[in-house]
């Protein structure tokens, strides 16, 4: 008797990115116009501008911009470049000046609102629109306590990519908004400058595979991420804290009081949401921790790591040490493993990419997503669609 499959029959494994994603510099530059340069970036964190005139420069994409506090207390950004001759007005990464920006080579001054305000010899000019040459705004909006940017001229919706990310995760946006994150304070900020390319820190990111091997310090808090193919359930619905673990912290003891806004719900778990393309939130009740990646090359990535508490813990001057401590183990293990795996990426051995577990499938619909944003129609043959899932499924993991 011959029966019919009612369902089609799942494969085990699923291709990943051929190795010239993560190393093509033509690959990379056109992620960056077409990713980073055309989508909402998490730039700056906001409370680091805490008066006018104080001002960061960025990286996005090939741009360098400068965001900034104008008089009115409220955030600017614009492309860090000069509208005379193109020289790059603010030259450090992060700075301070009184009310004005002034362009280091022929002292063409902006306003705050990047306004011309001055320049030499320019009131002899008397055909000359001042309005017409000051600094090029970039969009802005700021949300978690962060100013996020787009260089685009038509910016995709906040709403929908960035927001909804969290919706995703969590249900409504109300989940996320309960945490307080734009009212929090910073305890402690780590960079890493970490040598692998940024889809592989993202990839890692998104799966709990590695979880029991790699991080013995989170399993044990989150002993649910030690089981390895059902860890994944957990990371999007909120991974309890085991029975005896007083707190997120590196040996389980207690942390801080529970942020106040959150719910029963919500307390003791551990939520994580990634924001493509470059920002992860995580929750736990009584702190958030928040990456923001700066993709500089095919192989390189700057990571900032936020840890953000109620203000009264950290004007208390309490030790963060043990919370902290917990997730800069955690950062270090998985881009340790991101740095081990970014050589083999130009290796024969992962020309044709490699394969994702049933755990791990999630990423597939990272990779398709990728691919959308670059895909140029019959312009690369590296942009062709992935090999179909049927094709992996004889390879052994
Ligand atoms: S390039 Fe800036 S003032 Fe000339
Ligand atoms: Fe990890």
């Amino acid at each position: 008797m011959t029966t019919t499959p009612t369902t089609p029959l799942t494969p085990s494994l699923i291709a990943t990115l051929p190795g010239r994603h993560y190393t093509d510099p033509d690959l990379f530059r056109q992620e960056q116009e077409r990713i980073f340069e055309s989508l909402w970036f998490c730039a700056v964190r906001a409370a680091d501008l805490d008066k006018p005139g104080a001002f960061r420069t960025v990286q996005i994409g090939r741009e360098s911009v400068v965001v900034t506090r104008n008089r009115a207390g409220e955030l600017r950004a614009f492309l860090n470049i000069c509208r005379h001759r193109g020289a790059r007005l603010c030259l450090e990464s992060v700075g301070e000046v009184r009310r004005s920006l002034q362009c280091p080579y022929h002292a063409w001054t902006y306003d705050l609102d990047g306004k011309l305000i001055a320049a030499p010899n320019l009131a002899s000019l008397t055909d000359i629109d001042r309005s017409a040459y000051g600094l090029r705004p970039v969009h802005l909006r700021e949300w978690l306590g962060y100013g996020w940017l787009c260089l685009a001229d038509e910016p995709p919706s906040f709403e929908e990519t960035v927001i909804g990310a969290a919706v995703e995760r969590l249900g409504d946006v109300a989940a996320i908004d309960r945490y307080g994150v734009a009212g929090l304070a910073l305890g402690k900020r780590i960079t890493y400058d970490v040598q692998a390319n940024w889809k592989l820190i993202v990839e890692n990111f998104m799966e709990c595979y590695h979880c029991a091997t790699i991080h013995p310090e989170l399993t044990d808090v989150l002993p649910e991420f030690a089981d390895g193919l059902a860890a994944q359930y957990y990371v999007g619905h909120g991974a309890a804290f085991g029975a005896e673990v007083k707190g997120f912290t590196v040996d389980g003891s207690a942390g801080f009081g529970r942020l106040d806004g959150i719910d029963e719900e919500q307390d003791r778990r551990y939520y994580a949401i990634t924001v493509k393309p470059t920002v992860f939130v995580n929750l736990v009740p009584d702190h958030v921790i928040l990456h923001r990646m700066f993709p500089l090359g095919p192989d390189r990535t700057v990571v900032e790591c936020d840890w953000l508490y109620a203000p009264e813990v950290v004007a208390s001057g309490a030790d963060l040490s043990g919370s902290v401590e917990l997730f800069h183990r955690v950062n270090s293990q998985d881009f340790d493993a991101c740095e081990r795996t970014q050589p083999a990426m130009s290796s024969r051995a992962y020309r044709d990419g490699g394969v994702l577990v049933p755990s791990e499938h999630h990423i597939g619909k990272f990779h398709r997503w990728v691919r959308e944003q670059i895909t140029e129609p019959g312009t690369d043959s590296a942009l062709s669609p992935p090999p179909s899932p049927g094709a992996c499924t004889s390879v052994s993991p």
